[in-house]
């Protein structure tokens, strides 16, 4: 067992559930939940704080400031209480109570924005809040995980290496994409190292990312409705978008077999078994057999219990279609189930 004395060294890097005994398919998912921030985001985290520590940008008294829905607040969170810098969170009314309160509870000052930017949104406005921040105190850094080369870095040094040793004979690699950090990192290198991987991004019906037309989404994690500047297309295959019903369902899926995932795993799992279906659904001549496919699951699945797994929530925000017939789920019942998330990171 490793033995660690700050909390980000920690990471399980080698886990993978083998998804053939409940979909057919030779789909395996890389597991990146269970760390001390319980998201994928940590990796990206750390590797901007490193980079800006040895850049000189960040060192003893400066204030980190970063615009977050979630899942990197929570990781830099945990990266400011253990590198002992002040931290202040920008997120929006959308931001569930208890990422809000997880992010408090390390430390972290959290400024929540109400209203959205007349045409630039919620991020248009947290992002004017950081610009603020900053103007008024020097000490205060913005990583900003939107641009900075540390997101996808992290994910081309750790992630994709861990896939590729893990699978000599992947032939396909459905990632999802929020800021497109894991995708970016992966792509590039397949791209170097295997350029026969077939890199198939994953995204959710109403983000503009790869450039379909804006709608209303529910399931933080994946997903923009501004166009990731971390985005180079030419690395990529066409992306998959996945209805959010079709995320519900197949997160609840998951979940009668005993993994509690996160939203952002459903739709990645989602889109990689319709393409699969349409590319070799009929497994014909053992090609199922042959096909080997890996997808990553960016967390776990306990911060989504008044939303994802909560039937009265899926009803009114993402359609009955989302049920499954069976097992009812009824959240928390606490209220959180009102607090939506539509943007990314
Ligand atoms: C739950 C979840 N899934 C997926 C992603 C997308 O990862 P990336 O920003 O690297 O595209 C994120 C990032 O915010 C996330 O929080």
């Amino acid at each position: 067992m490793p033995v660690i004395s700050a909390s980000h060294e920690f990471e399980v890097s080698d886990l993978f559930v083998n998804l053939q005994p409940f979909f057919g398919h030779r789909l395996f998912l890389k597991v990146e939940g269970f760390n001390f921030a319980g998201s994928i985001k940590l990796k990206a985290a750390r590797e901007m704080v490193a980079q800006a520590e040895a850049a000189g940008v960040l060192g003893p008294g400066s204030t980190l400031v970063e615009s977050s829905s979630g899942n990197m607040g929570v990781a830099l969170s945990v990266l400011a209480a253990s590198r002992g810098y002040k931290f202040i969170c920008v997120t929006d009314s959308r931001c569930n109570e208890v990422t809000r309160r997880t992010m408090e509870s390390y430390g972290a000052e959290v400024h929540l924005i109400t209203e959205p930017h007349e045409t630039e949104g919620f991020l248009g406005a947290r992002i004017r809040h950081v610009k603020a921040l900053l103007a008024a105190d020097a000490k205060r850094v913005w990583l900003n995980q939107y641009l900075s080369p540390g997101n996808w870095m992290s994910h081309y040094r750790t992630t994709a290496p861990a896939i590729a040793r893990q699978f000599p004979d992947l032939n396909v690699l459905f990632i999802g994409a929020g800021t497109t950090g894991t995708l970016m990192g992966c792509a590039r290198y397949f791209r170097e190292r295997r350029p026969s991987v077939r890199v198939i991004p994953v995204d959710s019906v109403g983000s503009v990312t790869f450039g379909a037309p804006p709608a209303t989404r529910h399931i933080p994690g994946l997903g923009t409705s501004v166009r990731p500047a971390l985005l180079d297309e030419s690395l990529v295959e066409s992306a998959i978008h996945v209805e959010e019903t079709d995320t519900v369902r197949t997160c609840r899926e998951l979940m009668r077999s005993g993994f509690l995932f996160g939203g952002s795993t459903g739709t990645a799992v989602s889109g990689a078994l319709r393409w699969l279906n349409e590319h070799y659904g009929d497994g014909a001549g053992g090609v199922r057999e042959r096909v080997t496919a890996v997808t990553i699951s960016p967390d776990l699945g306990e911060r989504y219990m008044d939303t994802v797994y909560h039937d009265e929530w899926v009803r009114g925000s993402v359609g009955p279609e989302g049920l499954l017939p069976g097992v009812e789920h009824r959240g928390l019942g606490t209220g959180v189930a009102a607090g939506l998330q539509t943007v990314s990171g």
